[in-house]
């Protein structure tokens, strides 16, 4: 049953979303948080009843939250680094009482990966690579760091057994190991599903 608190009319514009946050959250929404359209539709295919989805990176939640109010029999937990969002994320999930979204603090080097069943990868690790992309200068970014998250999400993906389900956002096929089948793929090709043969 949907979370009966909660209008899922907040749900069908990014707007109407980003409300929930303050200005300066609001305005990186475009260039850094997954739309809620998408955050559905990648919800939907990672929604397994009873399953774990791990959203590597989650900055301020919008993908776990959109993606756990649809979906109540699947839990939704998210990594972040950064403190601020992962506090703004924390915020809005009590706002909404969303019992099967979490977030962590932390970086996902630090992650339990076998707590996990499912992921949502919404190109996290860019802004190493592209200073055009950077967040704010909270956290220290490099080359090294870039290829370092990289090949640890790489290993940890190759580890998981066949039926694990994999959903990017803007990702390069790279870093996908190639056990993953590509099932579906739209939005220009930006928004992919994958399963694990
Ligand atoms: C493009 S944003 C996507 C946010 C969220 N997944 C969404 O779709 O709305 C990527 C986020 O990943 C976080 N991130 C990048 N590298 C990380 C790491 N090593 N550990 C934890 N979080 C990380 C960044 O701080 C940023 O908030």
């Amino acid at each position: 049953m949907l979370n009966e608190l909660l209008n899922p009319a907040l749900f069908r514009h990014d707007t109407t979303f980003d409300d929930l946050y303050p200005e300066h959250i609001q305005e990186m929404s475009q260039m850094h948080w997954t739309p809620v359209g998408i955050a559905k539709k990648a919800g939907d295919f990672l929604a397994i009843p009873h399953a774990r989805v791990l959203d590597i990176g989650s900055g301020v939640g919008k993908f776990c939250i959109t993606a756990g109010f649809f979906h109540p029999e699947t839990t939704f937990c998210g990594i972040e680094q950064r403190e601020e969002l992962y506090t703004f994320a924390e915020i809005t999930k009590a706002e909404m009482e969303l019992p099967n979204v979490r977030f962590i603090h932390g970086n996902l080097t630090e992650l339990e990966f076998k707590d996990y069943d499912h992921f949502y990868f919404y190109n996290s690790f860019y802004e190493n690579i592209e200073p055009d992309s950077r967040i704010d200068y909270s956290i220290r970014t490099s080359f090294e760091l870039y290829d370092r998250y990289s090949r640890f999400v790489y290993q940890m993906l190759e580890e998981k057994p066949p039926e694990t389900r994999l959903v990017t956002f803007h990702a390069p096929d790279a870093q996908i190991p190639p056990g993953y089948q590509l099932v579906n793929n739209s939005y220009n090709r930006v928004l992919k599903m994958w399963i694990k043969q």
